[in-house]
């Protein structure tokens, strides 16, 4: 008998398009964390990006009469014709926008929109702008499609948002596209018209950068934060301005993947394109889900948006009651992203000293149980990021713990 002696995947060598992209800091959590629950630790995961919601029931049902009715084949390319109708009638409702439906494009999620935006225009070298701290898949898309992403800082004292002194800067002429995100993950800043105003003029300065605005949480705001989008508040933007969107968040849809945007018609083609060659199309299913979604009752958002807000008012004050941690209030989302400078340097029970956020988070996850993800996952040092999409009940307990083992360092 002859032993293969043959390591396997030995040969195997990765495109020079993905050496670079590492998996991410969220997902190794999330397997420490899961390791340790089945070794029976009482973990509390707090790194999870969506609601813990159900979908609602007549969304659901919208899906379960369209496999009756055999809507089970491949759909048109980039989103069925109800749809996309129910995409411009939502763009028309809720932002004041008025999309033809060749300038709405459906994907398998947002994130797919935004990979399909990034392939379909960013050449090798090209620069895309991307404020920090930002959802991790931004650098990583933009990495993938060729570009460079030019990371500006933009911490606590920013409210961490984008200034127009930083963008002004930071555009050269390789400058394709600026990415901003609002509510953002994973800071929950949001930025109102009065925010965007000093950076769209900046834009109308440089007619060869483009504008990728990803809303994803526009409907889970608080207080009396007005969400706004860029396409409403600057039409001269129009024919450069890609405004992102989804039904993941805000109805609890993550699991369905289905994310869509409007924007100039040759760019929502040239999108189509990439789209052509990798998924053909987004789910049937998920699109009758989607159509029920869009066109059905809206109030249920407010309940949970409320909701949130109260666990968000817990996890700001309970966080800001520990010393050495900062939480700013943020406007939207469900995340905090809390400074946790004062922790640095200091030493835990088993004599190491935490020299980073990551650092804390291990500690945290060891000693107190908690997940939570470190800011250097979203390119900003040092805070954390909590998902305060759990229980009440939960969120108390992960806050007592946090509260104990920061007691505990020395
Ligand atoms: C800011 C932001 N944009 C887009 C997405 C992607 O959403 P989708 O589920 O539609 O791909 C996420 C998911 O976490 C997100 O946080």
């Amino acid at each position: 008998m002859t032993i293969n002696a043959t390591v396997k995947g030995a040969g195997f060598r990765p495109a020079s398009r993905i050496s670079s992209i590492g998996v991410s800091e969220i997902l190794k959590i999330g397997v420490r964390a899961g390791a340790m629950k089945r070794e029976g630790k009482p973990v509390i995961i707090l790194g999870a990006g969506e609601p813990d919601f159900d979908t609602p029931d007549h969304i659901k049902q919208a899906a379960w009469e369209a496999i009756q009715r055999g809507e089970t084949k491949y759909t048109a390319l980039d989103g069925t014709p109800e749809l996309k109708a129910a995409i411009r009638e939502k763009f028309e409702r809720e932002n004041g926008l008025a999309y033809g439906l060749d300038e709405i494009t459906v994907g398998t999620g947002a994130k797919q929109i935004l990979f399909n935006a990034m392939m379909a225009t960013v050449d090798s070298g090209d620069e895309v702008i991307i404020p920090t701290p930002y959802w991790t898949s931004y650098s990583d898309i933009v990495q993938i499609s060729g570009g460079r992403p030019v990371l500006i800082a933009c911490d606590a004292s920013s409210g961490f948002r984008l200034t127009a002194e930083r963008l002004e800067a930071a555009i050269t002429p390789r400058t394709r596209w600026v990415l901003l995100n609002s509510p953002s993950n994973p800071s929950g800043a949001a930025y109102g018209a009065e925010d965007y105003r000093p950076l769209l003029d900046v834009l109308l300065r440089h007619p060869h950068v483009w504008l990728l605005v990803d809303d994803m949480y526009e409907h889970i705001v608080y207080d009396d934060f007005r969400f706004v989008t860029p396409a409403q508040l600057e039409p001269r933007l129009n024919d450069r301005t890609l405004t992102v969107n989804g039904v993941s968040k805000a109805y609890a849809m993550t699991g369905w993947r289905i994310g869509y945007a409007g924007g100039p018609r040759e760019l929502i083609k040239a999108m189509a394109v990439v789209q052509s060659q990798s998924t053909s199309c987004p789910s049937s299913v998920s699109q009758a889900a989607s159509v029920a979604a869009l066109n059905g009752p809206q109030d249920f958002l407010k309940d949970r948006a409320d909701s949130f807000k109260r666990r968000r008012d817990l996890v700001v004050a309970g966080l800001n009651a520990i010393d050495g941690l900062d939480c700013r209030v943020p406007e939207g989302a469900f995340y905090t992203f809390s400074g946790c400078a004062g922790m640095l340097g200091k030493v835990t029970p088993n004599g190491k000293t935490i020299g980073t956020d990551a650092d804390f988070c291990a500690y945290l996850l060891d000693d107190a149980h908690v997940a939570v993800v470190p800011g250097s996952a979203f390119g900003l040092s040092p805070f954390f990021r909590i998902s305060y999409a759990t229980s009440e009940a939960e969120l108390k307990e992960a806050l007592t713990r946090i509260a104990a083992a920061c007691g505990r360092l020395s």
